[in-house]
């Protein structure tokens, strides 16, 4: 299991430098001219996404970066703001990806570049020699890191209003990378970091006017969905929302205080704060909403149909049935849905269904992919992961500091979905579904730009 909030950033600019001269010079950046941009209002950015929660672990978005373009799987981690790429620097270690590492060629970022001070979390971070490259530490909750260079290049972006834009974009090039929690393979080929910093990939789209200060994703229990940068799909009505909460995590989504429920009865009462960390696999609650919780699913489960199964070493707790399940919706009946309520958001709740919290494992029993929290040291951070956000459709508002969901097929895109009963009900939204194009086309375009089928999963 993965968890992937960041903890901290550091930067070393000096000691990575000699090590890799052979392959970074400090040459200037390569200037890129030749692909003029247009200037019109921000559009949105579309990325079809792969993985899942078990047994992947993770979801991924297909991105393609360089000239020309070559394509890798990042990680979706809305947990912390940093992309990075595995790197051909030499690499000291690099866990094998999908994709062969990415190759600088002269566009080493410099320390005097301002975005090299965006990852040090303070300005005044010394740059000893203006052009020493700019290199980056990330450490992760689960205790993984990646240490690399910031490098700068073209990343083809699709966009919903049907232009592909080749924005030059900052993004690390990971040597050393030690990823922790991502015990089993297939790893990935590096992370796309979505928290709201201003070295986010969101961020650098945003300053350059080319979406809106929002992302959303969509993860289907099926595996795959897709993720935007921008806010043309998110639906304009029917989608519930509640503010960002401002704390000392400024960096993190999170919401609250929430009040939690099992089965309708409260479990946990007053302020429980959830960060939304798309970059972990599972959710995890502090120890006194875990206990909680799992006191109230142990008393509603049925005895005569389910059993503990402590030899099941999948995840700390699992249940066998009488026949092995296949899917989760074999044992939907038998679990009660989870509510969060939000209080000070009008009592707005987020509903995690049996789906968006059991996963069945590869022996063919049910598992809580509800973790205790204590155990990896997140104190009393409540996180939702991957999993209690499947089949919803999650946007993050920056400009408005807030967070959306609302429940979505995320096999198909939003606007042009059926279930959009609500908001194909109201003139608003009619009139939005009528100005925004055709999403079939830009999907089909999608799959030529990624000849990939973006539906299988
Ligand atoms: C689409 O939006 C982008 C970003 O604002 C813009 O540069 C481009 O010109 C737009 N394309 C069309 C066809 O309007
Ligand atoms: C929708 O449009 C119709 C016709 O223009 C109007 O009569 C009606 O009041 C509108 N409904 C809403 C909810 O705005």
């Amino acid at each position: 299991m993965k968890l992937s909030m960041f903890l901290s950033y550091a930067c070393v600019f000096v000691f990575c430098a000699t090590f890799f001269q052979g392959c970074f010079s400090a040459a200037p950046e390569r200037q890129n001219n030749r692909r003029k941009q247009p200037k019109a209002g921000p559009s949105t950015a579309v990325f079809p996404v792969g993985g899942g929660i078990y047994p992947d672990g993770h979801f991924y978005a297909r991105v393609n970066i360089g000239q020309p373009p070559k394509p890798y799987y990042l990680d979706i981690d809305t947990g912390s703001d940093l992309t990075w790429v595995q790197c051909d620097a030499p690499c000291v270690n690099c866990p094998k990806g999908p994709h062969s590492p990415y190759k600088p060629r002269n566009n080493v970022m410099q320390c005097k570049d301002p975005f090299c001070a965006f990852i040090t979390h303070h300005p005044n971070f010394p740059c000893h020699n203006p052009s020493d490259q700019c290199d980056y530490v990330i450490e992760y909750a689960d205790h993984g890191s990646s240490t690399g260079v910031l490098v700068k290049d073209n990343v083809p972006i699709q966009l919903t209003n049907g232009s592909v834009l080749y924005p030059a974009l900052f993004f690390g090039c990971g040597y050393d990378q030690d990823i922790q929690g991502s015990s089993h393979p297939p790893f990935l080929d590096g992370v796309l970091g979505l928290a709201n910093g201003k070295s986010s990939i969101l961020s650098q789209l945003h300053d350059i006017g080319v979406v809106r200060n929002v992302a959303g994703h969509c993860f289907s229990h099926n595996g795959g969905g897709y993720l935007f940068l921008g806010d043309d799909l998110v639906p304009s009505s029917g989608i519930v929302w509640a503010p960002m909460l401002q704390n000392s995590h400024e960096k993190y989504y999170s919401l609250g205080p929430a009040e939690l429920f099992f089965a309708g009865k409260n479990v946990a009462k007053g302020g429980l704060s959830f960060v939304l960390d798309s970059g972990s696999t599972y959710s995890y609650f502090n120890k006194q909403a875990y206990q909680a919780t799992i006191t109230m699913i142990k008393k509603h489960v049925d005895i005569k149909q389910l059993k503990d199964a402590p030899e099941d070493k999948t995840l700390p707790v699992c249940w066998k049935g009488a026949v092995p399940f296949k899917s989760v919706s074999d044992v939907e009946e038998l679990f009660n849905t989870i509510s969060l309520r939000f209080k000070k958001a009008k009592n707005v709740m987020m509903d995690i269904a049996p789906q968006a919290y059991l996963i069945i494992s590869n022996y063919g029993n049910v598992c809580l992919g509800i973790l205790d929290g204590s155990e990896v040291e997140l104190g009393d951070l409540n996180v939702l992961g991957d999993i209690s956000m499947l089949d919803k459709l999650v946007v993050y508002d920056n400009e408005k500091q807030r967070i959306g969901w609302i429940s979505a097929n995320c096999d198909r895109l939003a606007n042009t979905d059926p279930d959009y009963k609500e908001a194909s009900n109201s003139n608003i939204s009619r009139e939005k579904l009528y100005v925004t194009p055709d999403y079939s086309v830009v999907l089909s375009m999608l799959e030529d730009c990624y000849e990939v089928d973006i539906f299988s999963p």
